[in-house]
């Protein structure tokens, strides 16, 4: 039997859309395999939305030119985000004439057609500008408790430092029943976590009250599960949202709120379209109604013309907001993108500097935080198990370890927190 390996670079989405390639792999009679090295197709689904997600491709490629020397009958893919840049398709080309198929993010679904071609011997490039969604392809889910569904599709908010809207297109929501009927079917097959997917979710079919409705349907079948979504955008986060979060037992407490800095000064250059001001109060309104709800955050340093005073912003509003969980990231340069023209660009050193004394911050808060949360008890859903301990999350997005015995796999449990060990948490079951 033929075998394929996918090597997936990004976010959630990715991660998403390579369960629908190794779905269409599936469904052409090929399995999974364990590494590179022993697979029939390799492919690359990539990211490109920072520069470092580029690199890790380029790097890989050249492992993979070494397999495709000794076996050249291998195929190799490459598609996503990274050849749909302009540009981009071309360079690959030239530099690593050994992909036999170059495809970009709106072609995706046409995987089986490629391998085709590629058999009778042509290779293939073909970006397409035209949006067309992975839809109605099969699906190979990584996990049998938490699966993930595309609400949407796109952006159309142009950050001023994102190239997601130059490669993903504008936003296009998925019809609202096909969504209802995917997820009843995955709550009917045993699925207990489902994270509806989409660059700014609260826009789902043009905003407010779209999203909240979709939320209320979805939160209508028997059974014990739980919904969390991503992300918000500020800007478009509104409270009916949160007044169906916090009556509804089956959607998470939890919210991916994404500030990116805390100055105002840099939010506008961002093109954000909100204040941190604004941003703070919209957090109070979330927690005035779910006061124990899992909050997290993006935020970037180094954006072009930030100073020192800027920054220190970016760390009052960390400590104001405390967040559970902060994903921080250094500024980097995509090409087509507006910030990308703009004057002073900020040298790596202080950039460095920047971020290491934000996670360091960050690392402190989660602490504190941490140990205020030993002798609280979580619902846990358990995704794993190994050697007799089980990892899962709360509904408020924590993640917790526990002593566990294999029968509580996919399932939920109570865990009650009594210890804190690197900032992760640990407890026992009850
Ligand atoms: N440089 C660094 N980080 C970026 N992000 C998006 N574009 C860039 C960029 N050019 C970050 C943002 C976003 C997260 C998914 O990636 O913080 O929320
Ligand atoms: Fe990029 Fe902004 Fe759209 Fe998020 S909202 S995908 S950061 S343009």
């Amino acid at each position: 039997m033929k075998k394929f390996f996918i090597n997936t670079y990004g976010c959630q989405m990715n991660v998403h859309e390579s369960e629908k390639l190794a779905g269409i792999l599936y469904k052409r009679g090929y399995i999974h395999a364990r590494s590179n090295d022993d697979a029939d197709i390799i492919l690359l689904n990539t990211c490109c939305i920072r520069e470092t997600a580029e690199t890790r491709v380029l790097g890989n490629l050249g492992m993979i030119k070494k397999i495709k020397e000794k076996r050249p009958e291998v195929i190799v893919g490459i598609c996503g985000c990274m050849p749909q840049k302009s540009g981009t398709a071309d360079m690959l080309k030239k530099r690593c004439p050994f992909i036999d198929i170059i495809i970009g993010t709106y072609n995706m679904s046409k995987l089986d057609f490629y391998i085709d071609a590629v058999e009778s011997g042509r290779k293939i490039v073909d970006i397409w500008e035209n949006e067309q969604e992975m839809e109605n392809v099969p699906i190979y889910r990584d996990s049998k408790f938490t699966a993930y569904v595309n609400i949407m599709y796109g952006c159309n908010n142009f950050c001023s430092y994102c190239i997601v809207p130059y490669v993903r297109g504008r936003e296009r929501s998925r019809d609202f029943n096909d969504i209802v009927n995917e997820v009843r079917d995955l709550i009917e097959k045993g699925y207990k976590e489902i994270t509806l997917l989409g660059q700014n979710v609260n826009s789902y079919k043009g905003g407010s009250p779209e999203f909240s409705k979709l939320l209320k349907a979805l939160s209508n079948f028997d059974g014990e599960y739980r919904i969390k979504f991503m992300t918000s955008h500020p800007k478009d986060l509104t409270e009916d949202v949160v007044e169906v979060m916090a009556s509804n037992d089956k959607i998470a407490n939890y919210i991916h709120l994404p500030v990116q800095s805390g100055s105002d000064r840099i939010l506008k250059l961002m093109n954000r379209k909100y204040t941190a001001s604004e941003y703070i109060e919209k957090i109070n309104m979330i927690r005035s109604y779910i006061p124990n709800v899992g909050i997290s955050s993006d935020i970037m340093v180094g954006f072009p013309s930030e100073t020192e005073d800027d920054y220190l912003r970016s760390e009052e509003l960390v400590k104001k907001v405390r967040y559970n969980n902060l994903f921080t990231f250094i500024y980097s340069r995509r090409s087509g993108t507006v910030a990308d023209k703009m004057n002073d660009q900020i040298d790596i050193k202080t950039k460095t500097d920047r971020i290491e004394r934000l996670i360091k911050l960050q690392f402190d808060i989660g602490n504190e935080l941490a140990k205020s949360f030993i002798g609280n008890t979580y619902r846990v859903l358990c995704e794993h198990i190994n050697d007799g301990i089980g990892y899962g999350k709360s509904s408020c997005d924590k993640s917790i370890s526990f002593n566990a015995n294999a029968n509580v796999l996919g399932e939920f449990v109570n865990v009650r927190i009594t210890e804190v060990k690197n900032n992760k948490l640990i407890g026992v079951m009850i």
